[in-house]
């Protein structure tokens, strides 16, 4: 698979599933790039104010070394309320502490990492549907300035690193779009650089795959790089309850990642082409199928329940 491609295929990796040979082995013999769907989080990285834990972070960096993959790392600020761990909601102090404790969280991780990791997403998820900023805790203590300010630090810590604005649904355009593009313009008047725009696309067999190319494109107009960022195809979601997955939807879902991924190619000059990331590797343990470990729950990534790649992986494949 990545040798097929240009630009880095990645996999958001679980520090625990890279123990297991056949996961880990899935993974360095198709992925380019590894990222994680937690191991960088605030609440694994910087538990407890004066703490910072890298063991999960530093095994899946440990393992892209070993494999010769680079590292694109999610997420220094995830701005859907509830994310942060409980000493961050319960900190008090006044904005410039807030600034502060933002600032000092930024420099530790991004330090930590230079060198080692190729880009972050910076913040992800601040805008909602309609425009609307995600009602986070640094939203309410900073403003929505905060956004800008993190990118800043984040510069500072690492100025090689490629800096993200992760999001969802942009892709379908609107307000939500107009509003992520405002902060990239805004950040530039102010000196601030945000290099890509992270769409996550976790999406649906039965959405249409034409308007998510309408935005990747006008992202890619104003010269930002463009990831993939949390890339799967979910078969399940929105079907009755009797639903069962049938040959004609494997086949149907190798025909959307073909699309998606052919379709990236072709709006997405080939220098802004960040790469395309899928949110876990095999349906067993996808994102999707979080507490439903054991049953039939959805099938959205591109190797089944038994490392095999399904038709997704080969719609994939032959885009390239
Ligand atoms: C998810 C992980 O996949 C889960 O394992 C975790 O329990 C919660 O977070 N959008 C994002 C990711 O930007 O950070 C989310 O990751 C999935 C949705």
């Amino acid at each position: 698979m990545k040798s097929a491609f240009d630009f880095p295929v990645g996999a958001a990796v679980v520090k625990e599933l890279l123990e297991k040979p056949e996961y880990a082995n899935t993974v360095s013999k198709h992925f380019s790039r590894i990222g994680s769907e937690s191991d960088f989080k605030w609440g694994s990285v910087h538990p407890s104010k004066d703490k910072y834990t890298f063991a999960k972070a530093d095994a899946v960096v440990a393992f892209a070394q070993k494999h010769n993959m680079k590292v694109h790392a999610h997420t220094l600020l995830w701005a859907h309320d509830g994310n942060e761990p409980k000493w961050v909601k319960e900190f008090q102090g006044d904005a410039a502490a807030w600034e502060q404790l933002m600032k000092d969280h930024i420099y530790t991780v991004v330090k930590h990492f230079k060198g080692k990791v190729q880009s972050w997403d910076v913040v992800n998820e601040p805008i909602k549907e309609g425009g609307v900023y995600t009602n986070s805790i640094w939203y309410r203590k900073l403003g929505k300035d905060y956004i800008i300010k993190a990118f800043k630090f984040a510069q500072e810590a690492d100025p090689q690193a490629k800096l993200f604005l992760n999001d969802y649904g942009q892709e379908y355009g609107g307000k939500k779009m107009k509003e992520l593009l405002n902060i990239v313009d805004e950040a530039k008047k102010q000196g601030v650089k945000i290099h890509g725009m992270g769409f996550q696309l976790h999406t649906v067999l039965r959405m249409e795959a034409k308007p998510i190319m309408t935005n990747l494109k006008l992202a890619a107009d104003k010269g930002l790089l463009i990831h993939i960022s949390e890339f799967d195809i979910s078969v399940k979601y929105g079907m009755p309850a009797t639903f069962q997955l049938s040959d004609a939807m494997n086949k149907a879902q190798g025909e959307k990642y073909k699309e998606i991924v052919s379709g990236y190619m072709k709006v997405v000059p080939k220098s802004q082409q960040w790469g395309i990331t899928t949110w876990g590797v095999s349906d067993k343990t996808s994102y999707f199928n979080k507490g439903y470990p054991n049953s039939d729950h959805d099938y959205p990534l591109l190797f089944d329940r038994n490392y095999q790649p399904k038709e997704a992986f080969y719609g994939f494949l032959n885009a390239g």
